[in-house]
């Protein structure tokens, strides 16, 4: 009872920090509800804590009026960064003018007026490097979060002025970022029924939405397609990767050459990861034997309601996703003030990391005409979305993977081994158990040390088309913890394909 009423965190992203939910929870408890639906009660919760922490204070969701004046144009255009915002060359790379940097918004054509926002880097080594879509997680971040943190073309300064990544995943591929679902970042809709709850809404929308990319960039359609993400989006990637196959197979619009798809510290097959947290957490010593113990209880009762969740699914889900909290939370509560997306930090600040700078560089005049985004605001995590999308926590997509791995098309997942939220044993535990043509053989194989300029970077697990890679030295967000080791396995991976 007490623990059902708080906690929410944005897996990936967002969170609510439970730590903080310890903090206020008792307010929350105090408020009278009439609530009976645990979910609501759960969302009602999540709403508070983020007005609470101030993470939105103003715009929550990008759903405008009808007919508003203030639609941006729908077209893409090619963004000059170094004329418009000045760009760094601190280190002597490439001056960006010689590169297609694009931004702008497709129409999605199943939707009532949805329009989709996103960012297309051009490699900078060769234009028949793979394509690689890169979706963040949330649900309800935008993936601008990677783009400036993680693994896009430039980092921000505190003078908000741009600089080259050395290790941007766009010196190996043509790069997109998405801002998805529909209400997150500058995507927006006039239309309430546009907003998504299931991963089957998602998928139809990223894959009307890869139809309009390629429909504009023609020459990119025949090179390989990688989709990639994190967090959340090990339930994205998959359901992605599961609908353009669809697509190709039953020559529906213009066929994707789908090659792979790599989950990062993802939350992917519920079941199996809630049931990892009291193991990784006795692993690292963040919890005694006798409370490792006490969590079994606990993981009976989620995992019970997570299959039903996947039996029935409706209401059961977000049931689940209560259910399940208490375990994370309770673990939680031994290591208040902890980072929980990497061990090693403490939790500083509103969302453990601080992304304000993005955030005022996204909203600079001069910025927002070069994007074309007319008066559409930014919306770094939108609390809607993430409601919206409560019944498909705990739905497992992993069933989703063997039709698509026996058919050739690979996986990778991969995890820093200090997140704790999407925990790299749950990750390597769904893996081995995911049932197909090759899993004996996968369970066979020995792990090998992943090198990065010849030194140990990680463990890697690879039979096939499926790969596991345990990245050492990182949290949740690999690609900003690790960003050499992390545009080597993307460039490793992809060759492994060729
Ligand atoms: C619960 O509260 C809401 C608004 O606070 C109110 O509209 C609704 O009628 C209440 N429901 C019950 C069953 O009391
Ligand atoms: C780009 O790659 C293609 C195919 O591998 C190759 O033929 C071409 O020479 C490359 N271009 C550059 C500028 O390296």
């Amino acid at each position: 009872m007490e623990a059902k009423s708080f906690l929410l965190h944005f897996i990936f992203f967002i969170v609510i920090f439970s730590h903080f939910s310890h903090s206020t929870s008792s307010s929350i408890l105090n408020k009278p509800s009439n609530c009976s639906s645990s979910a609501s009660l759960l969302s009602r919760n999540a709403e508070r804590l983020i007005k609470s922490f101030n993470l939105m204070p103003e715009h929550d969701v990008n759903v405008i009026a009808k007919g508003s004046p203030d639609a941006p144009r729908l077209i893409e255009r090619q963004i000059n960064f170094p004329e418009t915002i000045g760009i760094r060359n601190t280190l002597g790379g490439p001056s960006v003018q010689q590169f297609g940097h694009y931004g702008g918004y497709y129409s999605l054509v199943h939707t009532k007026s949805a329009k989709m926002f996103y960012f297309f880097f051009e490699s900078r080594t060769n234009n028949t490097d793979p394509v690689v879509i890169w979706l963040s997680g949330g649900p309800g971040c935008s993936s601008s979060v990677a783009l400036f943190y993680e693994n896009g073309p430039f980092t921000i300064s505190d003078d908000l002025s741009l600089s080259w990544n050395d290790f941007g995943w766009d010196k190996v591929s043509n790069l997109i970022y998405v801002d998805q679902p529909v209400g997150t970042g500058f995507s927006y809709t006039s239309d309430q029924s546009d907003l998504r709850h299931d991963e089957n809404g998602v998928s139809n929308d990223l894959y009307d939405f890869l139809q309009a990319f390629f429909k504009e960039h023609p020459k990119y359609a025949k090179n390989d397609f990688y989709i990639t993400g994190e967090s959340y989006a090990g339930h994205y990637v998959p359901a992605l990767a599961s609908r353009v196959h669809y697509g190709n197979k039953n020559k529906e619009g213009i066929p994707i050459n789908l090659k792979g798809f790599a989950i990062g510290n993802g939350l992917t097959n519920p079941e199996i990861q809630y049931g990892a947290y009291g193991d990784y957490a006795l692993g690292m010593k963040l919890i005694s034997e006798s409370y490792h113990e006490s969590l079994k209880q606990d993981y009976a009762e989620c995992q019970s309601s997570i299959k039903q969740c996947n039996l029935n699914g409706g209401e059961e889900c977000s049931n689940a996703l209560v259910d399940c909290d208490i375990i994370f939370s309770k673990i939680m509560s031994k290591i208040e003030g902890t980072n929980f997306y990497d061990l090693r930090k403490k939790c500083v600040g509103s969302l453990c990391y601080d992304f304000s700078n993005m955030e005022a560089f996204l909203n600079q005049e001069n910025v927002r005409k070069a994007l074309g985004v007319g008066d559409i605001e930014f919306v770094t995590i939108s609390t809607t979305v993430y409601k919206a999308m409560l019944q498909d926590w705990m739905v497992n997509l992993a069933d989703k993977i063997p039709a698509l791995v026996e058919d050739g098309i690979s996986l990778l997942v991969y995890a820093g081994e200090y997140d704790l939220i999407c925990n790299w044993l749950g990750n390597s535990r769904w893996v081995e158990q995911m049932s197909w043509s090759g899993q004996k053989d996968f369970g066979e194989t020995k792990t090998v040390p992943f090198l990065v300029d010849g030194k140990e970077a990680g463990l890697m697990k690879n039979h096939g088309p499926l790969t596991f890679l345990k990245v050492y030295d990182a949290g949740h967000m690999v690609p900003m913890d690790q960003p050499k080791a992390s545009l080597q396995m993307l460039q490793t991976w992809m060759r492994m394909q060729g």
